[in-house]
């Protein structure tokens, strides 16, 4: 999969994906990064892609010429016109289900912004979807693309090993993960869960679902909610039933 950056701070994209995980993924090339500088399209003589806004208010907009020339080099490089994202607090909140839609493309374009944003007009032309990384305002959408490139790589086929792939299971369940213990058995007197010792595949599966709930219920009711509703939607012989019920008591315990 193939990632093109649109943003006045290549070097800082670049700097923060070649590490790790997703360094292994470009040496391997099953993922591609390549950051286009926005300023490398401007007409304005003197190198500007930012202007008062019409209207007045404070700072400064991202004009639309260099954003819309940047984009559309990019779009004719391609064998197929690709989605174009834009970072922006204005945006849908960025989600694991979106990062898997994202995942299936060959090509994303991820169009960062500064100052005050974008002309409008330039969003409208390139057919820019509007995503947000959190309700929180950032000084530029450089950290959001690099949160999207991440989480939308590790569900690129064979980014991750299988060591590690394990992870995306829990939030894919609409539940958070459940605490996990390596060694040793007892650290500083606290001991590991005795259940997790026991050898016994399906109590330790029962007893992470019902941590996972506890969890979820006590930091995320929204999902906790939206997942007992979930459950209530789907079939359930009555041994299913009886047994989801006893979980649901245990991680009420
Ligand atoms: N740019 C600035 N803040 C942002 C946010 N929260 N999400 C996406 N892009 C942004």
């Amino acid at each position: 999969m193939n990632f093109h950056v649109l943003t006045l701070f290549p070097e800082m994209v670049e700097s923060g994906l070649h590490t790790s995980i997703l360094k292994r993924a470009m040496d391997r090339d099953l993922i591609h990064l390549s950051c286009i500088n926005i300023r490398d399209y401007t007409e304005n003589r003197h190198g500007r892609v930012d202007d008062y806004t019409y209207g007045g208010g404070a700072g400064m907009l991202m004009q639309a010429q260099p954003v819309f020339d940047a984009c559309e080099a990019v779009q004719k490089s391609l064998p197929a016109p690709a989605r174009v994202v834009y970072l922006t607090p204005q945006g849908a909140l960025f989600t694991q289900e979106m990062a898997a839609d994202f995942a299936k493309e060959e090509d994303l374009i991820l169009l960062c912004g500064h100052y005050e944003g974008i002309d409008e007009r330039a969003l409208e032309a390139i057919h820019a979807e509007v995503v947000s990384v959190g309700d929180y305002v950032l000084t530029g959408g450089e950290l959001p693309a690099m949160i999207v490139v991440d989480a939308v790589s590790r569900l690129v086929p064979g980014v991750l090993g299988n060591d590690e792939s394990a992870e995306t299971d829990s939030f894919q369940n609409g539940l958070l993960e459940y605490p996990q213990y390596s060694r040793p058995e007892s650290w500083q007197g606290r001991d590991v869960p005795e259940v997790l010792l026991s050898g016994d595949h399906k109590k330790v599966s029962e007893w992470r679902l019902a941590q996972s709930l506890a969890r979820t219920r006590e930091r995320r009711p929204d999902l906790y909610e939206a997942y007992l509703e979930k459950m209530r939607q789907t079939p359930m012989t009555p041994a299913e039933k009886r047994r989801f019920a006893r979980i649901l008591r245990e991680s009420e315990e």
